[in-house]
């Protein structure tokens, strides 16, 4: 291996990810004083949370009634009982604030009337626990509000003189010989130098893995590099095998249409002009949960009922919608459907099908955003200086399925959360750690070894293969043939890692370097979604099994780990919990409230 030359860095605290969690974590540490660095490997504004549309959810109760505890009721719910109660009370007690300071920080969101936020109805979001009519709790900035958050972040973090690295690739996280976090090493992508940043906390912001799937809401970025880091730090990965499909991403080219479109009054049709959402969810109809909808667009297109030549894919209908309304409220996703679909959605349904959007799974953490290395005696043993948050991070407030608009308010919530917890665990006077060098080594030579590949399948058709294997075996609907036949063929794609080949070995905007390292982290989230999925003998929220029609708490009320170690997965189970952080006589939920039960809308 030829010797690299490696700058150094030190901080209290490295953000790797400038998403919406990553620049709330990384605003929030600077604020209190924390000598912080935010590491990313796009433009902070060009990270994919520019691309969420329809809003975020937080009890506000502008338009009509609503409670915490209602936010919170159809969190639970919606998570079909996987979510970790403590996390969710926490989630939605704290978003009301967390929105008001979006708000002061100058997030430009649509107003009513009277000035104030604007909100619209989602899909799962109720009032009186289920029993009234939907409410309008997302708040939004038209259809643009990642876009509004992630500017306004980026600006405040600047201000708090936040250091950011940018277009640097975090490769591997550096490890002390007993566990503890100590910083990572990245790459500088325009000059190709190596950078090691040594710091008393890791805070992984590196969003989902989308890309593990053919046909994904996500952009091309969403490598699942934070979890891949992690698998390879011998660290679990949680609850993969539950992965959202979108009911609305455009047929053929995937790009999402907001869930805040039905919100405003749009309904899906199938060939027959039938709204057949009123069907399966009489009381929400085309406002059920994700999940829901996405199972019976694909069952209405299964006995076919499908739209179009093929009758594979479902009518989004806007067009019934006053003009002003599609101009004011859904601007961009009126220009999405020109762009991308060739439609005027004034006139012309949109052409929709369910489309990987989400992973509810990830890197396990407790709701102040600390990893939890999950230890067979202590589950809930925290990995020391290292912390993940957003879509990254399994908190675990979305379970097995997670309600529109509750993401972003996840990532400002626990990025907020994450900031709060450093002050109080992360000390500016006490010294960094002394970086375990043979960490570093080893993160220096599995880069070299990539530079230097010069096996026989080319990044970009083993890629396809993973996704392909992926769309097919682990899909909306899963049975225990499609998933071991999945587990067997994506064992082969993982192994041949080992014979991949990289042509250009150049250190300068080395695109074909970098996509094989975001391969390299993708492969191991693709293996811990099939492993754990084909293991769940049951239904539950995203993880539909058809040859386990049912939910089974007794057996699988059940958070699933998985360990990856190249093409081979371990996996063992940590207790869900259960227990709400407040009691009744805090002022807190009623546990009867939250108690299992059927799940309808
Ligand atoms: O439909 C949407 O606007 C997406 C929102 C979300 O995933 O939370």
């Amino acid at each position: 291996m030829p010797a690299y030359e490696i700058e150094h860095h030190t901080y209290d605290v490295v953000v790797v990810g400038a998403g919406g969690s990553g620049l709330r974590a990384t605003l929030g540490m600077a604020e209190q004083g924390l000598k912080t660095a935010c590491v990313t490997k796009v433009f902070p504004t060009r990270s994919h949370t520019v691309a969420a549309q329809g809003g975020i959810a937080a009890s506000l109760s502008n338009m009509g009634p609503d409670h915490w505890q209602w936010h919170m009721y159809d969190t639970v719910k919606g998570s079909d009982w996987l979510g970790d109660t403590d996390a969710m009370e926490y989630l939605a007690r704290e978003a009301p604030k967390a929105v008001y300071e979006l708000e002061h920080y100058g997030v430009p969101f649509s107003r009513t009337e009277e000035g104030k936020i604007y909100q619209r109805p989602f899909g799962g979001h109720t009032t009186e626990f289920g029993e009234g009519p939907p409410v309008q709790r997302t708040c939004a900035a038209a259809d643009r509000t990642g876009h509004a958050m992630l500017h306004t972040l980026y600006g405040q973090s600047l201000k708090q003189k936040a250091q950011f690295y940018i277009e640097y690739f975090a490769t591997d996280l550096i490890m002390s010989e007993d566990g503890q976090c100590q910083g990572v090493l990245a790459w500088k992508l325009d000059d190709g130098t190596l950078h090691a940043f040594n710091a008393k906390m890791v805070v992984l912001a590196t969003g989902g893995y989308g890309r593990a799937y053919f046909s994904a809401t996500s952009a091309h970025t969403c490598t699942g590099d934070g979890n891949g880091m992690v698998a390879r730090a011998g660290l679990p990965l949680q609850d993969m095998e539950f992965v959202q499909f979108h009911p609305t991403g455009i047929y053929g080219a995937g790009c999402l249409i907001t869930e805040g479109a039905r919100g405003e009054g749009g309904y899906l049709t199938n060939s027959e002009g039938e709204r057949f959402m009123e069907r399966y969810a009489p009381t929400y109809k085309d406002l059920a949960s994700r999940d829901v909808v996405s199972r019976c667009m694909t069952m209405e297109i299964r006995e076919g009922r499908g739209v179009g030549a093929n009758k594979d894919h479902i009518h989004l209908h806007l067009n019934h919608l006053p003009p002003e309304t599609l101009n004011l409220r859904l601007p961009g996703i009126s220009e999405s459907a020109k762009i991308f679909a060739g439609v005027d959605v004034t006139k012309e349904p949109i052409p929709v099908l369910p489309t990987v959007h989400y992973n509810m799974g990830g890197i396990p953490t407790n709701y102040w955003g600390e990893v939890l290395d999950a230890d067979a005696e202590n589950p809930d043993r925290i990995a020391p200086g290292l912390m993940a948050v957003g879509e990254a991070a399994c908190a675990s407030v979305h379970g097995a399925n997670r309600l529109g608009s509750n993401s972003l308010i996840d990532l400002v919530v626990f990025g907020r959360a994450a900031a709060i917890r450093a002050g109080q665990v992360v000390d500016p006077e006490a010294p960094n750690p002394v970086l375990n060098q043979a960490s570093l080594d080893k993160a220096v030579e599995r880069f070299d070894q990539f530079r230097n590949a010069a096996g026989a399948v080319p990044t970009a058709d083993l890629r396809l293969e993973m996704q392909t294997t992926m769309q097919a075996d682990a899909a909306v609907f899963r049975t225990d043939k499609t998933l071991a036949e999945g587990c067997q063929k994506m064992e082969a794609v993982a192994g041949r890692m080992a014979d991949i080949k990289v042509s250009d070995r150049s250190l300068i905007w080395n695109s074909d370097l970098m996509e094989t390292l975001e391969l390299d982290n993708l492969m191991p989230n693709a293996m811990a979604t099939i492993v754990s999925a084909e293991a769940r003998k049951e239904s539950r929220g995203a993880h539909a099994h058809e040859d386990y029609p049912d939910r089974d708490d007794k057996t699988w009320r059940k958070h699933s780990l998985a360990w990856v170690d190249g093409a081979k997965v371990r996996l063992d189970y940590r207790p869900v919990h259960t227990e709400p952080l407040t009691t009744k006589d805090e002022g807190g939920i009623d546990p009867k409230r939250i108690a299992p039960k059927a799940r309808v809308y």
